[in-house]
């Protein structure tokens, strides 16, 4: 926490962040809309119900679970979004605005997963005004303003992001919309970016729920103005994402990397720089096979849980993940689980996980990654209640 990759100016995350602002500049200075606000230091601790309920995560998402969400406490977490922040901008009278900063998840370990990880994410406002004039309904608070403020807030979304892949990834970047899901908008939708053969997804978007709106206050504002309601899109992406398929950045852990050799190969304002690796080292792979703690001594557990306490099934790849993390820090290239079976007799589970221990900056010793590895082997059993086999 605190490290504020986003807001370094040479570092790559700064650069997508500052590209995305130009081309939200150029769309006012081109069609005078309004100006969109930038916030790039909110806090990253807020209420949990900020991150969900706020933007209407149903009760028994898994996204609440503490096995994907850090808790500092029951009623107060790490953002796991930025989108934690739509409704008190909103409240706080903003209708169009970007919000970027650090979220957090807890998550497997591989190349493009990190604990941290940033997002920005957009929002726009419309006024009643903007969409009745032009269209067929005229202004009133029925069923025909609502759709269409919706009608004119999704073709805007459309139209603004399709700009916005296009000043990223060149003005030849072919672009798809797919259908999604998001709790926070209808219809929801997922831009894709043709890119070097490959469709790439680039960010989740749609317009945003009428509940938001009016939890927020704004409807209520412009109905008694005598507009109708308001309609808003809204979208979130993210930077490492964008900035790893951009600069060529092959491991999400260099972002972190204070060695010269990585951050001398950027430049603020410069969209253009391929990564050079500097060298690759080798990798190390150790293997760690244990049998699972018993379900509340049933033998063949369920689910995984929820978080960390020894005794109560199959320990959550999460978990054993945040282990490993905590042990080797940057060190850690991957966690997978390479086997699993039931032992026919005992009914018991056993895994076999493969960590890869692989430095971005120099060789490792095999007496620095068994040592790491005889650590991570007493935590797995002290602390997740594993028999190591
Ligand atoms: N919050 C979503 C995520 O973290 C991203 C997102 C999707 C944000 C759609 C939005 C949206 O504002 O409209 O995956």
């Amino acid at each position: 926490m605190g490290s504020n990759l986003h807001r370094r100016p040479d570092h790559p995350i700064c650069i997508i962040k500052e590209a995305i602002y130009e081309y939200f500049d150029s769309l006012e200075a081109a069609a005078g809309t309004s100006q969109f606000k930038k916030f790039d230091d909110l806090p990253c601790v807020v209420p949990a119900t900020s991150n969900f309920d706020a933007v209407l995560v149903p009760a028994d998402h898994v996204s609440r679970s503490p096995n994907d969400t850090y808790y500092v406490d029951d009623a107060t977490v790490l953002r796991c979004h930025t989108s934690a922040h739509q409704l008190d901008t909103l409240r706080a009278g903003e209708k169009a605005f970007l919000v970027t900063g650090d979220v957090y998840r807890r998550d497997s370990i591989d190349a493009s997963h990190y604990p941290v990880f940033h997002q920005m994410e957009g929002v726009r406002v419309f006024e009643p005004a903007e969409f009745s004039s032009s269209g067929s309904s005229g202004s009133g608070s029925g069923d025909d303003a609502v759709a269409a403020g919706t009608a004119h807030a999704e073709r805007e979304l459309k139209r603004v992001l399709e700009g916005l892949a296009r000043h990223l990834f060149g003005s030849e970047a072919e672009t798809r919309w797919v259908d999604a899901f998001f709790p926070f908008t209808e219809p929801s939708f997922e831009l894709e970016v043709l890119f070097r053969g490959e469709w790439l997804e680039v960010l989740g978007c749609g317009v945003m729920q009428r509940e938001i709106l009016r939890n927020a206050g704004a409807d209520a504002a412009a109905e008694r103005d005598g507009g109708g309601p308001r309609a808003a899109w809204a979208f979130g992406l993210g930077l490492e994402r964008l900035a790893m398929v951009l600069f060529g950045i092959p491991d999400i852990r260099l972002f972190w990397s204070g060695d010269r050799r990585f951050l001398s190969q950027f430049r603020a304002g410069d969209l253009g720089a391929r990564f050079k690796p500097f060298s690759k080292y080798p990798p190390c792979f150790k293997d760690v096979s244990f049998w699972q703690p018993r379900a509340g001594g049933e033998a063949g557990a369920s689910a995984p849980r929820a978080s960390s306490a020894p005794g109560g099934g199959p320990v959550s790849e999460n978990d054993l993940c945040e282990k490993v993390r905590g042990v080797a820090g940057d060190l850690v290239e991957s966690v997978s689980l390479i086997d699993a079976f039931t032992h026919p007799k005992t009914g018991r589970d056993s895994a076999c996980y493969r960590i890869a221990y692989r430095s971005m900056e120099r060789s490792l010793s095999d007496e620095e990654v068994n040592a790491m590895q005889e650590t991570v082997r007493g935590l797995l059993a002290t602390e997740l209640g594993v028999e190591l086999r």
